[in-house]
């Protein structure tokens, strides 16, 4: 039995999409569930629900029974404790007899040296964690998600551009769907066991670049704007974002901007048999239809 945790989420939910269209029978996979208004998606398609939050280590023991393979999936709780919160996923899951543990960590270049640091060093404090826990683990260190590009450049970025504070840093950005099948690749093959990988793009590329390949894609001209923090922070508040997940996204920004997800290395190849889909074709199903 494999079982997914952060399963009503984006990537989550990739993940079981790709392991049942990877054959794996819907009874053999199970979903972690803090909600059970949010269960209904599963129990319609026959996946097993088991209910339990991260902050409650008795509900996810019982949550773990029978489980061979669990996917832990980072929170996205209170940042604080997300390192809590793992800890008591691993500790539950090894109580319980899980023989492997997978578990989604970040690709930066330094998590505990960042800029960033008290955003994503729970990431490092995890894999620390699950690799000294003596249970099998495998770590897959993903770069930023393609699919964030929309959220972070900006409004009408096709009658305005791209507005975001990232200099002439690149990004590997790797679509959420090609995540997935580098995960369901690690669940449902052997050969992954204590082992690393960073899932990313083969080629990182500035907002420069992408600014470029939307103006490409669409026949449109669209231009890179270099702004400033605050005013990054005041337009992401004018579509609705939160003042406190602004400052978040812009914190990223300043780390796009210093390099810090340029690591150089992506494994996706080696996992998928096959290159990661050029950002182009991605940003292409996004917005060609724009296309004039
Ligand atoms: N690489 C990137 O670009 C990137 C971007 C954003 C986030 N992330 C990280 O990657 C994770 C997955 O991304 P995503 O886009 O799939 O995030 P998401 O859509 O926000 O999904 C997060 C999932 O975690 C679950 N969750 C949160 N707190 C929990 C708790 N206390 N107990 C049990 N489940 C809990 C949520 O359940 P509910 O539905 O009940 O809320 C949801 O299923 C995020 O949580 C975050 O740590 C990475």
């Amino acid at each position: 039995m494999i079982l997914i945790t952060g399963a009503t989420g984006n990537l989550g939910k990739a993940t079981m999409n790709s392991l049942l269209n990877n054959g794996i029978s819907a009874n053999n996979i199970a979903v972690l569930v803090r909600n059970e208004f949010k269960s209904e998606e599963f129990k319609s398609k026959g996946i097993q629900v088991r209910i339990g939050d991260y902050n409650d280590i008795d509900a996810l023991k019982s949550a773990f029974a029978d489980v061979d393979k669990l996917l832990l999936i980072s929170s996205s709780s209170d940042i604080k404790k997300r390192f809590e919160q793992h800890q008591n996923v691993i500790d539950a899951a090894k109580e319980t007899g899980v023989s492997h543990i997978v578990y989604t960590s970040f690709d930066m270049k330094d998590l505990r040296g960042s800029d960033m640091a008290a955003d994503v060093q729970y990431h490092a404090d995890t894999s620390y964690y699950l690799k000294q826990k003596g249970v099998t683990y495998t770590l897959l260190n993903n770069t930023l998600y393609a699919d964030l590009i929309p959220v972070i450049s900006g409004n009408n970025i096709l009658t305005e551009g791209i507005t975001i504070p990232a200099g002439n840093g690149k990004t590997p950005f790797l679509p959420i769907t090609e995540m997935a099948e580098a995960i369901t690749v690690v669940l449902t093959n052997t050969g992954h066991e204590n082992k690393e990988y960073v899932i990313a793009a083969e080629t990182a590329l500035s907002f420069a670049e992408i600014a470029e390949i939307i103006s490409q894609v669409t026949g449109t001209s669209v231009a890179y704007n270099q702004t400033d923090k605050t005013s990054y922070i005041k337009q992401l508040v004018q579509v609705g974002v939160s003042q406190e997940d602004a400052a978040y996204l812009s914190r990223f920004a300043d780390a796009i901007a210093n390099g810090e997800f340029d690591t150089n290395h992506s494994d996706i190849g080696q996992l998928l048999g096959r290159s990661s889909m050029p950002l182009k074709d991605f940003l292409r199903s996004k917005y060609g239809h724009n296309k004039a």
